[in-house]
């Protein structure tokens, strides 16, 4: 008997996302080039090259089906001293969006995905108190210069994962470890990057943190000065947490949820006009069930996006699914792992959710920042000697997806 399909709302964006440092190549006045450098982080090196090759992806991803477009901009190529503006740059990320309106993508613009100017890390980055005037000064000049060629605008992406990752595990630039009686927190191997651990580092994870809360806000009113169209969000991951019928473990993954997830997002909300979400991974706590893993070694649980979809509903905002996807070099999963997660995104929508696209993670094989190249998230796979762009079978079911609105 045929599966009956499931559509999606009319208008709805379908497509893939990238960030400018994990794809564009030769970008070397970032935090992260000069961890790779001092041989603390891998190489990124000319990567799949998109700053030349973006003609070429965009093309990929029309003929996949899709009809928007996520990629960041590079903070480092605009701003690259202090207060200096390069309007080359300006110019290319403006052929960048003309190319994508040409081919009917819609662009998902993340104004900032990770990588610092080494100006600005060198004088301590979010640690730093004024952090956010600086940060949405270069927001602000990017919307003066390129904001009439978009709409979908985010100013951050990840603020949570980033402030985990560099000032509590020590992985990513600075590497600063928390360490508790002798004990360093996470699972992240950070002994060979030469990570300055100490107790105290929690305390500058809080400045960090709140400093992003603050730079989010600054933004989102700078940016809205300029362009009060544009939709502006911040890009949160969600790791969602829920529990078997254990009350102890339901509270704690209440906890789990607000400390992760809400926390951040009661204090942004009201500066977003629509919220990204970015998907992979859940607890469950009292897990009985037994597993397959990505490449990355996380649990295969794209049903759970629904989870994290109903969390996010609460704040009462139009919400994109900014990113969700996985590492699958062999291609194996990617299919199922697509049609499941976006089963899951559409039975939200029938329960309310104002879901209005879905973003896979990612169109190009790229840069998995401290993991280097060997993981593969790509619709698209990259040979890196010679360039050569192959999609994989998996971007087939999913640009019949997209080109039907729908899913079986
Ligand atoms: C980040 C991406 C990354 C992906 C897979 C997200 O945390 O935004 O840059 O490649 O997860 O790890």
């Amino acid at each position: 008997m045929a599966v009956p399909k499931r559509q999606f709302p009319d208008g709805f964006y379908w497509g893939a996302g990238t960030s400018a440092y994990q794809v564009e190549g030769n970008i070397y006045n970032t935090d992260w080039a000069l961890a790779a450098e001092e041989g603390r982080v891998p190489r990124a090196g000319k990567s799949s090259d998109h700053y030349n090759y973006f003609e070429e992806d965009f093309d990929l991803a029309k003929e996949l089906g899709h009809n928007a477009h996520r990629f960041s901009i590079e903070w480092a190529r605009i701003e690259p001293e202090e207060g200096t503006f390069d309007h080359k740059e300006i110019e290319h990320y403006r052929e960048v969006l003309k190319a994508l309106r040409k081919r009917g993508l819609e662009p998902y613009v993340t104004l900032w995905h990770f990588t610092l100017p080494l100006w600005f890390s060198e004088k301590g980055g979010f640690e730093r108190k004024d952090a956010p005037e600086i940060f949405a000064r270069y927001c602000s000049f990017v919307m003066k210069e390129l904001g009439d060629l978009f709409t979908h605008v985010s100013t951050m992406n990840e603020p949570n994962v980033y402030a985990t990752h560099g000032w509590l595990y020590g992985a990513w630039p600075p590497f600063k470890q928390w360490r508790i009686l002798g004990k360093k927190i996470g699972k992240e191997d950070g002994t060979s990057r030469r990570t300055q651990s100490s107790f105290l580092n929690i305390f500058r994870y809080f400045k960090v943190s709140d400093n992003l809360i603050r730079a989010h806000r600054q933004a989102y009113f700078e940016i809205k000065k300029v362009s009060p169209k544009a939709e502006v969000s911040v890009v949160k991951h969600v790791h969602y947490f829920y529990a078997n019928k254990n009350p102890l473990n339901k509270l704690l993954a209440r906890f789990m949820n607000y400390q992760q997830t809400t926390r951040f997002m009661n204090k942004v909300a009201d500066s977003c006009d629509e919220i990204g979400l970015n998907f992979y991974r859940s607890t469950q706590f009292g897990d009985t069930r037994t597993h397959t893993y990505t490449d990355m070694g996380w649990k295969i649980v794209p049903e759970d996006i629904y989870g994290a979809l109903m969390l996010l509903r609460q704040y009462k905002k139009p919400i994109f699914i900014a990113e969700a996807g996985l590492a699958d070099a062999n291609d194996v999963h990617r299919a199922e792992y697509i049609r499941v997660q976006v089963s899951s995104v559409w039975r939200a929508i029938q329960e309310g959710v104002d879901v209005r696209g879905h973003m896979y993670w990612s169109l190009l094989d790229n840069y998995e920042w401290a993991l280097g190249y060997e993981k593969r998230f790509g619709l698209v796979e990259i040979d890196y000697q010679t360039l050569k762009r192959t999609p994989r079978p998996s971007a087939q079911v999913y640009q019949k997806i997209c080109v039907e609105n729908a899913v079986e």
